[in-house]
């Protein structure tokens, strides 16, 4: 038996539930390329770019601490309108929807970018979220009022499906992810990184140069779970579960928790066999699915609250 791994995302069909998490793999629209030839890949979210072009903060921006990694990146990205150009190039020789990531500061910001991608994107995801970076992601989530109007922006510059990556670093996840949906988001993405940072006991300084940071991968997973589980009960929206999946363990979890399709950041680059993690992930899920008698993957959605 063969199960059916296609999935829907608010009208975006997935061949997979595997997608691409945003920003592990930088910006290079080759890779893009490489990666939408897997077949177990269901979708690619772009790194985030934002309405300027952004350098990103000096290294160190990454620690890999075994079990996680500790980011601050800063964003680096060339802006929207160059990579609208660059996605351009790519667009039409991929099968697999392009999902592109963006981190506009404002709800004019979101329109012009949101406008102007519209053409190289399948859908759209709101990066409210990320930790380390002032007046964009987390610091502009946190405000409800500029977050709910960022995401009326965006839903009233496309027809294509939006979804709104939260943070799970406030206690209110759920409001935020609530009036992400009154404003027009059509699924939530959860989770970003956990705001963290690390010291080095040698130098007696922060490792960051931008001192704190993000975690992500294992550590964050029970996380992940945490907060797919608690939204699959309190709002009426597909969820897109993220954070240290690195098996199909850790995949079905998030499934079972709620997640209507599941992405992948940190494994890829933990992974021995690197992009092959999507393959060893996607046969690890089918097995399961054929050994517990299921035909498909949907039916397995928020399995863990019945
Ligand atoms: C190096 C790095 C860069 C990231 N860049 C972005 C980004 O540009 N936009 C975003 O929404 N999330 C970004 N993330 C967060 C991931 O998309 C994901 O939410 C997080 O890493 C948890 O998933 P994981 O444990 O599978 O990595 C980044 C994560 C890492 C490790």
């Amino acid at each position: 038996m063969h199960p059916d791994t296609e999935v829907d995302v608010a009208g975006l069909v997935l061949r997979s539930p595997l997608m691409v998490a945003s920003g592990v793999l930088g910006s290079s629209p080759s890779l893009i390329r490489i990666i939408a030839t897997n077949p177990d890949v269901g979708a690619v979210v772009t790194k985030t770019v934002t309405y300027r072009p952004r350098t990103g903060y000096e290294n160190p921006t990454l620690v890999d601490l075994g079990y996680g990694f500790l980011n601050a990146m800063g964003l680096p990205n060339p802006g929207y309108s160059e990579y609208r150009f660059e996605l351009g190039s790519i667009k039409k020789s991929l099968e697999i929807p392009l999902i592109v990531s963006i981190g506009p500061s404002d709800e004019g910001e979101a329109e012009e970018m949101v406008e102007e991608l519209d053409s190289v994107a399948d859908g759209f995801e709101v990066n409210l979220s990320c930790p380390h970076v002032e007046n964009l992601g987390m610091e502009v989530g946190s405000d409800a009022s500029k977050a709910s109007g960022i995401v009326k922006a965006v839903r009233g510059s496309t027809g294509k499906p939006v979804l709104v990556k939260i943070s799970p670093n406030v206690t209110d996840f759920v409001a935020n992810a609530r009036s992400a949906v009154e404003a027009g988001a059509d699924a939530i993405t959860a989770i970003n990184t956990v705001r963290g940072m690390a010291i080095d006991v040698n130098a007696m300084r922060p490792v960051l140069s931008n001192v704190y940071g993000g975690l992500s991968g294992k550590a964050i997973h029970p996380v992940a779970v945490r907060i797919v589980f608690e939204l699959y009960e309190k709002i009426k929206a597909p969820i897109v579960g993220c954070g240290g999946v690195y098996d199909w363990r850790d995949a079905v979890e998030l499934i079972l928790a709620g997640a209507t399709a599941v992405q992948i950041g940190s494994a890829i680059a933990h992974s021995q066999t690197g992009l092959k993690v999507f393959n060893e992930i996607g046969e690890g899920v089918r097995r399961y699915l054929a050994l517990k008698g299921f035909s498909s993957v949907k039916q397995i959605i928020g399995l863990a609250h019945s």
